[in-house]
């Protein structure tokens, strides 16, 4: 019912665009031509991208909250280092993804305020604690692997900024999965304890995992107007199916279990079977239920707050050299 009310919102929306610009766009993008901020767009294109990048650019800040949450307990030096760093990395796909979310008209401040107010969302799996460092491993190799997983066919989205800021996401990501697989090689070749904290790390983790590629196909509106207008070049599923078929083979290689009876290999399709996400969960997770969703937007608002003379500062700098720039 409700996705049958959102085709028929979206079919209005495009049948009342002028039919010669809306096929002259179609056939631009059929062509694998990049559309640029200034070309003439469908509303629900523009409107679907400020969706989709918005989400994602909330999603990498979110992101930020459970692995700061160790950079002060991270167990050496070397990992305090490295930590920080991707998670400097992550503020950085942040800022270039409202910068390109930005070329279609909205502003930095609307997006934040919808955060902020819980209007937005961004991706669920964010809303789940970080309760050991084997997390942190568990999460460079199964999160940041699910995202670029996402983001690799991103690089050829059709709109053109957002393509462009993936291509430097998606090498930083490399690097954030391989660390987050040194964690959990080094995690599961030491003692008896260590082992088990990486295997309850990927217990916990696996999941969310999956669930990161979003609802199936059957239950996903937004998928065939979004690979029609080449936004998306892949399916949920078919996101969902590399993902597993690239990441099962590494647990096998680490001697740890992924949490799933169901899992078989399946020489037919030449992938894995697996079992059914929960996503009863997932809902209730999108629904803002995630078990630290309150404090993820409470860290959030304080942090917005907390440093909103950076802001003033900077604006007011800016504002200086602006002055001079025209007294020159
Ligand atoms: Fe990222
Ligand atoms: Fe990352």
């Amino acid at each position: 019912m409700y996705t049958t009310e959102l085709d028929k919102q979206r079919h209005t929306v495009v049948t009342q665009e002028d039919p010669e610009k809306l096929a002259a766009f179609e056939a631009r993008v059929a062509a694998d031509d990049f559309i640029e901020p200034k070309d003439w767009m469908p509303e629900a294109y523009r409107k679907t991208l400020i969706r989709q990048i918005s989400q994602h650019a909330h999603s990498e800040v979110v992101g930020m909250l459970p692995e700061g949450n160790w950079i002060t307990r991270a167990p050496s030096l070397r990992r305090k280092a490295v930590l920080l760093a991707k998670v400097q990395d992550e503020g950085g796909h942040g800022l270039y993804l409202y910068a390109a979310a930005e070329t279609l008209g909205i502003s930095r401040d609307e997006m934040i305020e919808a955060l902020h107010s819980g209007r937005a969302k961004y991706s669920t799996i964010f809303n789940y604690p970080t309760l050991t460092w084997a997390d942190i491993g568990a999460i460079g190799w199964l999160v940041d692997g699910a995202a670029i997983m996402n983001q690799v066919p991103l690089q050829r989205t059709s709109y053109g900024p957002y393509a462009r800021a993936m291509v430097r996401v998606c090498k930083e990501e490399s690097f954030h999965q391989r660390q987050g697989y040194e964690i959990m090689m080094h995690l599961a070749a030491g003692t008896p304890d260590q082992v088990r904290m990486a295997q309850d790390a990927l217990n916990r983790w696996w999941w969310p995992s999956l669930m990161m590629f979003g609802p199936p196909d059957a239950d996903s509106p937004n998928t065939a107007q979004s690979m029609r207008w080449r936004i998306k070049r892949d399916t949920n599923d078919e996101l969902r199916q590399k993902f597993v078929d690239i990441t099962v083979p590494q647990a096998d290689a680490l001697g740890l279990k992924v949490p799933d009876p169901d899992l078989a290999w399946n020489e037919t399709k030449g992938g894995y079977d697996f079992g059914a996400v929960d996503w009863e969960e997932f809902y209730a997770v999108v629904r803002g239920e995630g078990p630290v969703a309150k404090e993820r937007m409470k860290a959030r608002r304080e942090a917005w707050e907390s440093n909103a003379w950076v802001r003033e500062a900077a604006a007011a700098h800016a504002e200086k050299k602006a002055a001079k720039r025209e007294a020159a």
